[in-house]
């Protein structure tokens, strides 16, 4: 019996991953590019067990079966078959944030999985395989093994898509601002989504220009720009939307309140206060702010009726094993 214990933040993409070119190997039609949210975390303990006749699963101390113990299960294969072992794992994690309504859960999830299933079998693998092997079990959770600001280059293979750091948490104090407006899990889930982004006739269109978005992003960040990397990560969060509210079936995440805080957000720019939005598959708005202005975003956010809870997050570090 061996276990180990890792933590992984979760990240917010400012430049989007929507849509595969490869739904099985999630090669994803074009790179993209995070941060990790300090504190926003998952910690998943693994025990690879030889008397285990089949693999568990418990999430916030609650056992689950079905469909999440299945994808957590596929997932200890990949892991069974990189590292050559047959033992079946007794899997136990806790996530410190809601579930499933756009604090991306499953990017923690399988980044933390992945390092701990890893770690418990005793095997050291580059930062940039393990970065792969998380992509299987969620494209995103890629970009939440690396540190800080994070690029995840699309590739055409598994092994080409990978990710990795390109500056450290404490390089630019930008702060994530949530706001939540929903706690309930999505009805329809990211893989899901991914699988028919192709069906809205605007994807072409999005992937076409992700490119330049990329390059732009990263270089905004590495500036340290504040009004250039608001006006495009805007930008990608729209077109993203816009690709599923034109999918088919159709995919509106946004409830009323979402549309009330991006209105407020560009209102509040226009007053001077450098705070942009971006939401991923769920609700809730992620407002960027540099440092000294989270308070001020933070207060108005409070203030809106709909807003539920206001957690705020720094750039954060990579997975790590904290115990094994
Ligand atoms: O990793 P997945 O399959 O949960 O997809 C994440 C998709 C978005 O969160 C909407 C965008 C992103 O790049 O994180």
């Amino acid at each position: 019996m061996s276990t180990a214990t890792a933590r992984a933040n979760a990240n917010i993409a400012f430049i989007k991953y929507w849509g595969n070119t490869d739904n099985d190997l999630r090669l994803p039609v074009n790179s993209s590019i995070s941060m990790n949210l300090d504190g926003l975390h998952a910690q998943t303990t693994v025990t690879w067990d030889d008397g285990l006749e089949a693999d568990t699963f418990a999430l916030n101390g609650k056992a689950h079966f079905g469909e999440a113990l299945r994808r957590v299960s596929r997932h200890l294969d990949v892991l069974r078959q990189r590292l050559n072992i047959e033992a079946r794992a007794r899997v136990e994690s806790s996530n410190n944030f809601p579930t499933g309504a756009g604090i991306a859960s499953s990017a923690a999830a399988f980044a933390a999985l992945t390092v701990a299933g890893v770690a418990a079998a005793g095997a050291a693998l580059t930062e940039r395989e393990l970065t792969t092997i998380a992509r299987l079990g969620s494209g995103s959770a890629s970009r939440s093994v690396p540190t800080g600001f994070v690029e995840w280059h699309a590739g055409s293979t598994h092994d080409e898509s990978f990710a990795e750091s390109f500056a450290p948490p404490d390089y630019w104090d930008i702060v994530d601002v949530i706001a939540v407006v929903s706690q309930q899990h999505k009805q329809v889930g990211s893989s899901a989504g991914h699988h028919s982004a192709l069906t809205s006739d605007l994807q072409a269109a999005r992937v076409a220009g992700a490119e330049q978005r990329f390059e732009t992003c990263r270089r905004t960040i590495l500036e340290r720009d504040f009004a250039a990397f608001a006006d495009v990560v805007e930008h990608d969060s729209n077109l993203m939307h816009a690709v599923m509210m034109t999918s088919r079936p159709p995919l509106f995440y946004w409830l009323p309140p979402t549309l009330t805080i991006m209105e407020q957000v560009r209102q509040w720019r226009a007053e001077g206060l450098r705070v942009c939005y971006t939401l991923d598959a769920g609700p809730n708005v992620h407002c960027i702010c540099v440092r000294d202005d989270a308070e001020q975003v933070s207060q108005r956010l409070h203030a809106i009726s709909d807003v539920l809870d206001v957690r705020l997050a720094r750039p954060g570090a990579g997975a790590t094993i904290i115990n094994i």
